[in-house]
């Protein structure tokens, strides 16, 4: 069973990527038979960052990221999207029998168009690439959050339309998505997003955390009133850092009165660094040794286009080329 997930870098990864996606990546590697694909999607990534220091530097940032959060490359291979070269040749191939009404209705394209992204060809053709990342290494399982689900559908949609077409030549893959993973909550109550500038980064410096979770906006309900856990950011925050127990001891207190949410804010910092604590000493330390996460980058890119070249070498020579 191959499980693949990308993640695009465009900017650094915050906590609602990691309660949205890495955490299920971190599961899926530790189950018997399942060979784990997370790819860094730096060429999706190029359909909004035009600037080369940056998009390398999200890049390796976020491979950094991604071992020290735990991910293994024991267990998991994890790799640059443009390592894989194959992937874009089949892109162009998938390109040759994708209709243009079916990008047409990716909701994706449409919001980030409306939300004033310039309608650019990549950004438009971006299902189809992911398509190529789905289908090159012949995944089974797809990780992926219920936004990027109408992308795996596409996936499946055009390796039916090529099965369809030559026989059976692709594996037609199914998405995984977890089901009652909560949207997480930024700084301002909206979704977390890079996009509203309302993340917490997973290794973000103390200063910068504490200065974060206690700006962190709540409503006017006074210390002594009784506040309800279900409407407060803090609150959403803490049950996910937090232990059952301290989420309970939390809830009760919320409905009781009597605290302020600067003493909650502080119940929180402290729970994050609990929650990320190793995974941040982790980070310092393959920080300090870059040419660790590039080897891992290497040697996985390696053995994931081994696979891919298989798929190609079987689909050039079916479609004539
Ligand atoms: P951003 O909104 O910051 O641009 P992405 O769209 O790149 O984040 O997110 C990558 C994946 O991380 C998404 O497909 C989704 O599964 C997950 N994710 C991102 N933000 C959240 C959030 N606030 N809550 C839950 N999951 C999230
Ligand atoms: N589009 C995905 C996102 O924005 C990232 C991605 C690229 C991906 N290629 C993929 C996810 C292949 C799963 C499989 O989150």
């Amino acid at each position: 069973m191959i499980v693949l997930s990308g993640t695009q870098t465009s900017g650094r990864l915050h906590i609602g990527n990691y309660f949205g996606a890495i955490r299920q990546y971190l599961e899926l590697q530790d189950k018997p038979d399942h060979q784990c694909y997370y790819f860094l999607a730096n060429y999706h990534a190029l359909t909004t960052i035009h600037e080369g220091a940056v998009l390398r530097q999200h890049t390796v940032d976020a491979a950094t990221d991604f071992l020290a959060l735990g991910l293994d490359p024991s267990r998991a291979l994890i790799f640059r999207q443009s390592d894989i070269p194959e992937v874009c040749e089949l892109a162009w191939i998938l390109t040759c029998h994708t209709p243009m009404g079916l990008l047409e209705r990716c909701h994706a394209y449409k919001d980030k168009v409306s939300q004033g992204l310039p309608a650019e060809h990549g950004l438009f053709a971006y299902p189809v690439l992911m398509a190529a990342d789905i289908l090159a290494p012949g995944a089974n399982l797809v990780p992926v959050g219920q936004d990027q689900k109408q992308h795996v559908e596409v996936t499946q949609d055009l390796a039916q339309r090529l099965n369809h077409r030559y026989g059976d030549i692709l594996t037609v893959p199914e998405a995984y998505i977890v089901e009652g993973t909560a949207v997480v909550p930024g700084l301002d109550g909206r979704k977390m997003s890079k996009s509203y500038d309302n993340t917490i980064g997973m290794f973000e410096p103390d200063n910068v955390v504490k200065k974060k979770i206690m700006g962190i906006v709540t409503d006017s309900t006074p210390v002594e009133a009784p506040k309800d856990p279900d409407r407060s950011t803090v609150f959403a925050l803490y049950q996910l850092l937090a232990t059952p127990e301290q989420t309970e001891t939390m809830r009760q207190s919320f409905l009781a009165g009597g605290v302020g949410y600067g003493e909650y804010k502080k119940q929180l910092l402290a729970a994050f660094l609990e929650y990320f604590g190793e995974a941040r000493e982790r980070r310092a330390k393959y920080e300090a040794d870059t040419s660790y996460v590039e080897d891992v980058l290497a040697e996985s890119a390696k053995r994931a286009r081994a696979v891919a070249r298989e798929t190609l070498d079987r689909v050039r020579t079916t479609v004539g080329v």
